[in-house]
């Protein structure tokens, strides 16, 4: 409807690096938007550990000590925030995110189960998924990783020698965080079947924005150095669906490989966020903006014209 007006900004794997939300909440005040959306890997800080409780602890108390004092600021401000875990963060945390839902301060777009839908406006809707494609890591957590599609493990060569299939899983008993070893080789749930599942949950993709952690294969979002690595279940849900919007992370680099924040893959724009923060009206999603993230307050945003970022982006560091 002309006139109608819903700012977003969406952003994803801060990794527990505190300056992302400050600057976040900075570039949302400036940019009035009516909604944040994390997309995922929030509290998983990179570095070392002494032990596997150490790990899944730090991000407890990573959400417990800053990330809930953070939504509460941002909720202070009147904004909605929509968020969801990634394949990083560890899922024994899940119950402190559903609490956060429960507390009214942020709402959940999936858990591990299941997918949740919420109408932001217009008939407009949003929802999120936090699965992704097997990932070439090794000995890290494996509990968001799922095969593309329903047997894929018997082509996985196919996907490349560097996909790992071994990793841990989170577990909380009775207090007790710890690690549990899984095998992807004796795995056989899809993200395909789960983003079909999603499709009909929301019964109108094509009104329906979804945050997706991982970014559609074969695009110009899906970019590392030795070629493309992005899920083609994702790919193919967008293709067959046609949604609103999407909005990817997880491979940090590909937006300063290609160049390319932004993408339509069909009727849908697709995003890859890249760390910054992509802003958008949903009524008018072509015109968004990325707004760059330098951290410490040193943020500023670029309109997106038709030349878009291509050389200006190549050159920056990953
Ligand atoms: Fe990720």
């Amino acid at each position: 409807m002309p006139g109608q007006s819903y700012k977003i900004l969406f952003t994803a794997d801060f990794h527990a690096r505190r300056e992302h939300f400050e600057d976040a909440l900075i570039a949302g005040r400036n940019e009035k938007v009516n909604a944040f959306v994390f997309g995922g890997d929030m509290v998983s800080a990179k570095g070392k550990y002494f032990s596997h409780y150490e790990f899944v602890k730090s991000q407890k108390n990573f959400i417990n000590n800053f990330l809930i004092p953070f939504l509460k600021e941002v909720k202070s401000n009147g904004t909605e925030i929509y968020f969801m875990m990634g394949n990083d963060d560890c899922k024994c945390n899940l119950d402190l995110f559903r609490k956060i839902n429960d507390d009214g301060l942020a709402r959940l777009l999936c858990d591990d189960k299941q997918s949740f839908v919420y109408e932001l406006a217009g008939g407009i809707k949003i929802s999120g998924y936090g699965y992704v494609a097997p990932t070439p890591f090794d000995r890290i957590i494996k509990e968001w990783e799922k095969w593309d599609y329903d047997g894929a493990w018997e082509k996985f060569l196919a996907f490349g020698p560097w996909i790992k299939t071994k990793g841990w899983k989170s577990t909380d008993e009775r207090g007790e965080m710890k690690i549990e070893e899984i095998d992807l080789m004796n795995q056989h749930e899809a993200l395909s079947k789960d983003l079909e599942r999603l499709a009909l949950l929301t019964e109108k993709p094509e009104k329906t924005i979804y945050a997706i952690h991982d970014s559609p294969r074969e695009t110009n979002l899906d970019v590392v150095s030795r070629g493309h690595t992005g899920s083609i279940a994702v790919r193919d849900f967008i293709q067959k669906y046609s949604p609103l919007a999407t909005l990817h992370g997880h491979i940090h680099e590909s937006p300063w490989l290609t160049g390319i924040f932004g993408e339509e893959i069909g009727k849908t724009w697709s995003f890859n966020c890249g760390k910054q923060f992509i802003v958008f009206d949903i009524f008018d999603i072509k015109n968004y903006a990325v707004v760059e993230n330098e951290f410490k307050g040193r943020i500023r945003t670029v309109a997106v014209g038709e030349d878009g970022y291509k050389n200006k982006y190549l050159a920056k560091p990953l």
